[in-house]
């Protein structure tokens, strides 16, 4: 609770060294046990200082959410109860919870309620499970069976994904097999996103079992790729469409930003994360594939001592990449239920306000330049002195430094940028004005040299 008070307030950035953190607690592996409520405490009051506020309202670094209560509390239950969510005849209560959350988050995201969905660790992770759910699609259609028989020999699998597509993106193609280097890659326009007529013209210039990535939620720009084109095209092909929308799916929740994700509906699998913009503690990522069989037909095992789970049982293990694993749906479906479909939609529409309000507050500077339009919760800006000569990654140091809030850096267009993410539920107007007055404050500093 001391932790949690002080996160409105507390420094954003860490103040202990790596040095002094290993100092602390580092040391040679003790002979005999240790007295556990004093672990705990130490644990707590020496490494606090090595601890980011990344939960708190005033991280803008990368795409941070922070934690709701309910959903801490939901965790404390899931490490309390310690299930293994991978078999529905391990618990029939985590099997249950899956099965409810899994339809509410397809209610909400308007996605085809026979879609499959697998609860992972992240949207990288969610990724990897769809590209391999889509790998053995396309190539079943071109009668090869991939799970038993791997890559060698098989038809050649094309994946085509945009110039900006997420790193992750390239992780998964190298996880299934396709490496990163023979990805298509498209352009996409000044936004970052996907231009339609490159894809056509990269569409026209293959055949055979072809995946097609595109996202919402450009991790600079929050730029989402034309998916009511893109999907025509994909649709004419016979491409299999993935879209990565690690937080841009969320945009479906709200009726104000939903038109940003038109189209998404007709993809056949979609990635998001939990972590990040529906505010559950780490780690926490979803898989969605319109197609079941596809799905379990890459992930799922069988073994002699595997009871699979009968008929409508879930077994959570069939949609994702792991056995033994953490039932991560309960945070989730805590925060739905906190939220509710009208709370959830405030959440999003509040981020993508307050970004628009820090581009108003800092954009009206000379000197400073937002780079995107700011469509949903990224603001990306450039900072030069008045010689005109780029300061941003000294600008981006001395805002870490002075403590307020915390930004973290990035290339666009060849040059250096700072993003600025707003994702977290506690985030208000007062931490946007004060965060904007800190960043503005550092500008004239290292302006001024
Ligand atoms: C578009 C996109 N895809 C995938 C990821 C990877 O997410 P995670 O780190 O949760 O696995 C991110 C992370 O920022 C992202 O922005």
């Amino acid at each position: 609770m001391a932790f949690l008070n002080s996160l409105p307030d507390r420094p954003v950035a860490p103040r202990a060294s790596s040095e002094e953190l290993m100092a602390a607690l580092g040391g040679p592996l003790p002979e005999a046990s240790q007295d556990a409520v004093r672990i705990v405490d130490d644990l707590s009051s020496r490494l606090e200082p090595g601890v980011a506020a990344t939960a708190g309202p005033r991280y803008f670094g990368f795409v941070t959410g922070g934690s709701y209560p309910v959903a801490l509390a939901a965790d404390w239950l899931v490490s309390t109860w310690d299930q293994n969510a991978a078999l529905h005849v391990m618990s029939p209560a985590m099997s249950a919870l899956e099965a409810c959350t899994a339809r509410w988050i397809l209610d909400l995201l308007g996605l085809p309620e026979q879609a499959s969905v697998g609860f992972v660790t992240g949207a990288h992770t969610a990724n990897v499970t769809a590209l391999a759910a889509a790998r053995h699609e396309v190539l079943r259609r071109a009668r090869w069976d991939v799970e038993a028989l791997g890559l060698q020999g098989a038809p050649q699998l094309t994946v085509i994904a945009g110039e900006e597509a997420h790193v992750s993106i390239h992780s998964a193609c190298r996880m299934i097999g396709v490496g990163s280097k023979t990805i298509m890659r498209v352009a996409t326009d000044e936004q970052g996103r996907v231009r339609p007529d490159a894809l056509e013209w990269a569409l026209s210039a293959t055949s055979g079992p072809t995946i097609v990535c595109v996202q919402v939620g450009n991790v600079n720009t929050g730029a989402c790729d034309p998916l009511v084109e893109i999907g025509e095209l994909t649709r004419e092909s016979g491409a299999w469409l993935h879209v990565d929308g690690a937080f841009g799916l969320w945009a479906a929740a709200s009726p104000a930003y939903r038109r940003l994700v038109s189209g998404l509906s007709d993809a056949d699998s979609w990635t998001t994360d939990a972590h990040k913009w529906l505010n559950v503690p780490y780690d926490s990522g979803i898989v969605i594939v319109r197609h079941p069989a596809a799905h379990r037909a890459a992930m799922s095992q069988t073994a002699a001592y595997l009871t699979p789970g009968q008929g409508e049982q879930r077994d959570g293990t069939d949609w994702v990449p792991e056995s033994s694993r953490r039932a991560r749906a309960v945070p989730i479906y805590a925060v739905l239920r906190m939220l509710g479909r009208s709370g959830l939609a405030d959440l999003i529409d509040r981020c993508c306000r307050l970004a628009v309000r820090m581009a108003d507050r800092l954009g009206n500077t000379p000197g400073v330049q937002v780079l995107n339009e700011v469509v949903l919760n990224q603001v990306l800006v450039r900072f030069t002195a008045a010689a005109g000569e780029n300061i941003t990654n000294e600008v981006i140091a001395a805002v870490q430094a002075a403590g307020v809030c915390w930004c973290g850096g990035t290339m666009w267009a060849g040059a250096p940028a700072m993003r600025i993410s707003v994702s977290n539920w506690r985030t208000d107007e007062a931490d946007i004005d004060r965060s904007a007055a800190s960043i503005l404050e550092c500008h004239s500093h290292v302006g001024a040299g």
